[in-house]
């Protein structure tokens, strides 16, 4: 099915993704509209937005994992020369945590109280890969556990006696537990302290460079995307708002979205400024305005933003917004 002899640089390729949630006796809420997205071997691509517009939607989508109310009304996903959306639950199962893996938001609370750390990451490994050799399951669970900085011996031990920040590693050790290509992080440090997230960051850091790994790193904090990110994906109401380098979006964003968003990030060089935030709510994603969504709070907005929605613009051929002010430049 998938071809390992001839990996592209081009790992994964999202085309006009959209996805519904229908509720019965309800308007289905337009989760993700058309979001079209390149991922390659070792690019660290950050999805960033306010909460509710759709990042882990779009995330579970790619492994196939929406909740039963979740549908993929159209688009492809394109993952080393076979659209996803098109296997069979069998193909897929073999895709998932072998080639593309995901770190949940909230990861570290989903271990099992009753079990040992290293039984549920033999657990992760046996799953999908047959190993019937005890000893070496032993020794993939304790070298799984070192590289993500926990002492081997620690295996045998409950989730209750590892620390919130342990726990986050033992997770990220079974997202890596069947060497995937893909990982997905999402929100990976929320609910840890300062410390802990800074060490879980430095250690997603380095698994990325030592293992080439492509990592897609939903966040809302936009100085982690500075640090880590090769490329950025701002979404607002489910559509994609702007899509570039990482360079390009902090220096020349050219969405009012992306630009109001770096306004209320702190600029260390002058602490003294007042941080801005954006006044009102995003959108109700079953009750879409009929223009852009972003209109009824954006500080740039004119009679066009109301009753048209914008489509995607290249900026560049590396840099897309879907803003009627650019089209207008
Ligand atoms: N199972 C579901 N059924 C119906 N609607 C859902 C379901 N899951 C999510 N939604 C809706 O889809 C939209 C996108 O949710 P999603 O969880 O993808 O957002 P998010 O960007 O990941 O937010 P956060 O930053 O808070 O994690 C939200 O409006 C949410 O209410
Ligand atoms: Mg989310």
């Amino acid at each position: 099915m998938i071809n390992d002899t001839n990996i592209p640089s081009t790992l994964m390729e999202v085309n006009h993704l959209s996805i519904d949630y229908v509720t019965p006796g309800r308007p289905p809420a337009h989760a993700v509209e058309d979001v079209t997205l390149t991922l390659r071997e070792g690019e660290v691509l950050g999805l960033v937005g306010e909460s509710g517009c759709g990042k882990t939607t779009l995330m579970l989508s790619l492994m196939r994992l929406l909740p039963a109310a979740g549908r993929i009304v159209g688009g492809e996903v394109n993952f080393m020369g076979t659209d996803l959306l098109n296997l069979s639950e069998t193909d897929i199962a073999d895709v998932r945590w072998k080639r593309i893996s995901m770190i949940f938001q909230g990861a570290m609370n989903a271990l099992n109280p009753v079990r040992t750390v290293g039984d549920q990451i033999s657990e992760a490994i046996t799953q999908h890969i047959p190993m019937n050799d005890k000893t070496a399951l032993d020794n993939r669970v304790g070298e799984l556990l070192d590289l993500v900085g926990i002492a081997p011996h620690r295996k045998v031990e409950y989730p209750h006696q590892y620390s919130g920040g342990m726990r986050q590693r033992a997770m990220i050790a079974m997202a890596l537990a069947c060497t995937p290509q893909v990982v997905i992080a999402d929100e990976p440090t929320t609910a840890l302290d300062v410390m802990i997230q800074a060490q879980i960051l430095e250690l997603l850091q380095t698994l990325q460079q030592k293992l080439g790994l492509a990592i897609i790193l939903v966040t809302h904090d936009l100085g982690l995307v500075a640090e880590m990110c090769d490329s950025v994906l701002v979404m607002y109401g489910g559509v994609t708002a702007e899509y570039s380098d990482v360079d390009t979006i902090f220096n020349e964003p050219k969405h009012p979205y992306t630009q109001e968003l770096l306004k209320a990030f702190p600029d260390l060089s002058n602490p003294r400024e007042t941080l801005a935030s954006i006044p009102g709510y995003p959108p109700r994603l079953d009750a879409l305005p009929p223009g852009c969504r972003f209109a009824p709070r954006c500080p740039a907005v004119f009679d066009r933003c109301h009753v048209e929605q914008p489509d995607i613009h290249a900026v560049t051929p590396t840099h897309y917004t879907s803003c009627h002010l650019v089209e207008n430049s």
